[in-house]
C-alpha cells in the first residue's frame, strides 16, 4: 500500500519539508546548506565513481611527483587526467579559485595554488588536494608527497597525520557522533605534542562539494550529529608542529602556519555503511 504523503496528512504547511525529501528536492537543495543529505543508491554509486578517479590521479601521480618539477606541472597532470576520467576539476572556478587542484607545501595549512615559480625542492612535504566531479557528483581527497630526502621531523609529521585521518575513520559507524571523529584525531595529534587545525574541517560531500554536517578534527566524544548509513563525508585534518592558528595570505586562499611551522594533511571521502565505514577513495 501505498504511504500517505506528509501533504495529505498535515496539510500545506508541510509541503516544501515533502518535496525536499524527494530526489529532486535533495538535488536542488531546498533547504539549504543546513540539511545532512542521505545519499540514494543512485547517487552512492555517482559518488563512488567519482572517488575512484580521484584516488586514481592521485596514484598516478605518486610516480610524478619528484624534486624540480612545478606545482603548475602537477596542475596540468590533474586538469588533463581529470578530463581523461570523464570528469571536470571541482576546484577550477570554484568561489574564484583559479587552478583545478591545491598544492600545499611544508607551512601552507591548505589551498595552495599551483605556480610555475614553485619548483619542488627536496626535503619538501606536499600535500595535494585531487577533487573530482564525475556525472554531477564529488570525490575529495588528498595525500602528502615527500620530495626526495625529508628531514626526521617532517617525516614524523607527515607519519603521525595519516594515523590521525584513518584514526578518525575507525571512530565512523552508525549511531557514534560526529564528535567522536574529531576527539580520537585530536588526542593523537596532541599526543606527539602536535595541534589540530579550527580554522578548516572536514565536510560533507558527495552531490555538491561542500555539504553539512562540519567535521572537525578535534572536540568531544558523544558530540555533534549522529551518523547514519549513506552519509557521505571527508575526514582531512590539518596538523601542524607548532600552533594551530593560521593565516591566509593576499591571494585570499593560501593558509599558512601562523608561527611558520610545518603542517600536514591527508583526506578520504567515506561512506557510513550499515555496520561501519567504506573509504570510497582508497
Ligand atoms: N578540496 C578542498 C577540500 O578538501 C577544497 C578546495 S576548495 C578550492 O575541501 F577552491 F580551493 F579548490
Ligand atoms: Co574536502
Ligand atoms: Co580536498
Amino acid at each position: 500500500m501505498k504511504r500517505a504523503s506528509r501533504t495529505e496528512k498535515y496539510g500545506d504547511g508541510h509541503r516544501k519539508q515533502d518535496i525536499a525529501r524527494t530526489r529532486l528536492g535533495r538535488q536542488l537543495n531546498i533547504r539549504g546548506r543546513r540539511h545532512i543529505i542521505i545519499k540514494t543508491e543512485q547517487q552512492i554509486a555517482g559518488i563512488g565513481k567519482a572517488c575512484r578517479l580521484t584516488r586514481d590521479i592521485l596514484d598516478a601521480l605518486e610516480e610524478r611527483i619528484r624534486p624540480g618539477i612545478t606545482t603548475e606541472q602537477i596542475n596540468q597532470w590533474v586538469h588533463e587526467m581529470t578530463l581523461a576520467g570523464g570528469g571536470i576539476p571541482a576546484p577550477l572556478n570554484y568561489r574564484g579559485y583559479p587552478k583545478s587542484v591545491c598544492t600545499s607545501i611544508n607551512e601552507v595549512v591548505c589551498h595552495g595554488i599551483p605556480s610555475p615559480e614553485r619548483v619542488l625542492q627536496e626535503g619538501d612535504i606536499l600535500n595535494v588536494d585531487v577533487t573530482s566531479i564525475v556525472d554531477g557528483y564529488y570525490g575529495d581527497a588528498s595525500r602528502m608527497f615527500l620530495i626526495g630526502e625529508v628531514s626526521e621531523e617532517a617525516r614524523r609529521l607527515v607519519e603521525v597525520t595519516r594515523e590521525c585521518l584513518y584514526l578518525g575513520i575507525e571512530q565512523v559507524r552508525p549511531g557514534a557522533h560526529v564528535g567522536d571523529i574529531g576527539h580520537a584525531i585530536q588526542v593523537h595529534a596532541e599526543s606527539h605534542g602536535y595541534s589540530v587545525v579550527r580554522a578548516f574541517v572536514g565536510h560533507g560531500t558527495g552531490v555538491q562539494f561542500h555539504e553539512p554536517p562540519d567535521i572537525p578534527h578535534y572536540g568531544e566524544p558523544g558530540t555533534g550529529p549522529r551518523l547514519m548509513p549513506n552519509m557521505v563525508f571527508t575526514i582531512e585534518p590539518m596538523i601542524n608542529i607548532g600552533d594551530y592558528r593560521v593565516v591566509v595570505l593576499e591571494d585570499g586562499w593560501t593558509a599558512v602556519t601562523a608561527d611558520g611551522s610545518l603542517s600536514a594533511q591527508w583526506e578520504h571521502t567515506l561512506r557510513v555503511t550499515e555496520d561501519g565505514v567504506e573509504v570510497l577513495t582508497e
